[in-house]
C-alpha cells in the first residue's frame, strides 16, 4: 500500500523531529528514519556514534530494531532524513530486506523535500534472503 500525501507528510516530519536526538559528533552527520507499519504505527531511529567508530548505529536500524522489540513485523513505509538526501548504507538495506522488498523508502533532505522515492527491491537488487538458506 503506498502512502497518502498526508501520512507522507506526517513521517517526514517524524523523520526530521528525531533526526534532530542523532548522536553524530563524529560525523557531524545526522540522520532520522521514521518506520510505519502496515497499520500504520510509527517507530523512529537515530544514528548513535560512538568514540570506537565501528559500532556506530544508523538511524534506520535503530528504527527497525525498535519495531521488531515491540513485536511488529510488518511495514509499508520508511522515511529517511539527513542533510542532504543520502541514501540507506548497504547494512540497513540487508536490514530492511528481511521484512519485505515493497516497502515503500522516501528519502529526504533537512528541510524535508523528498530526494528519491524507491522501494527495498529496488535499492537492493538480487537481495540474499530466507528463501535463499532452503536447500
Ligand atoms: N548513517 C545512518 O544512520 N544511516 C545510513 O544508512 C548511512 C549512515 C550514519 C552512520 C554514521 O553515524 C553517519 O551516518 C555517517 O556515516
Amino acid at each position: 500500500m503506498s502512502l497518502t500525501e498526508e501520512a507522507k507528510k506526517t513521517l517526514i516530519q517524524e523523520a526530521l523531529q528525531v533526526r534532530e536526538n542523532a548522536y553524530a559528533p563524529y560525523s557531524t552527520y545526522q540522520v532520522g528514519a521514521a518506520l510505519r507499519t502496515k497499520k500504520g504505527n510509527v517507530y523512529t531511529g537515530a544514528n548513535v556514534e560512538n568514540a570506537a567508530y565501528s559500532v556506530t548505529m544508523c538511524a534506520e536500524r535503530a528504527a527497525v530494531f525498535s519495531a521488531i522489540a515491540a513485536g511488529e513485523r510488518e511495514f509499508d513505509s520508511l522515511v529517511v532524513a539527513t542533510r542532504n538526501g543520502g541514501t540507506p548504507c548497504g547494512s540497513c538495506r540487508q536490514v530492511l530486506s528481511e521484512y519485505g522488498l515493497d516497502i515503500q523508502v522516501l528519502i529526504v533532505d533537512e528541510a524535508g523535500d523528498i530526494k528519491q522515492e524507491t522501494t527495498v527491491r529496488d535499492l537492493l537488487p538480487s537481495a540474499f534472503r530466507s528463501g535463499d538458506l532452503a536447500e
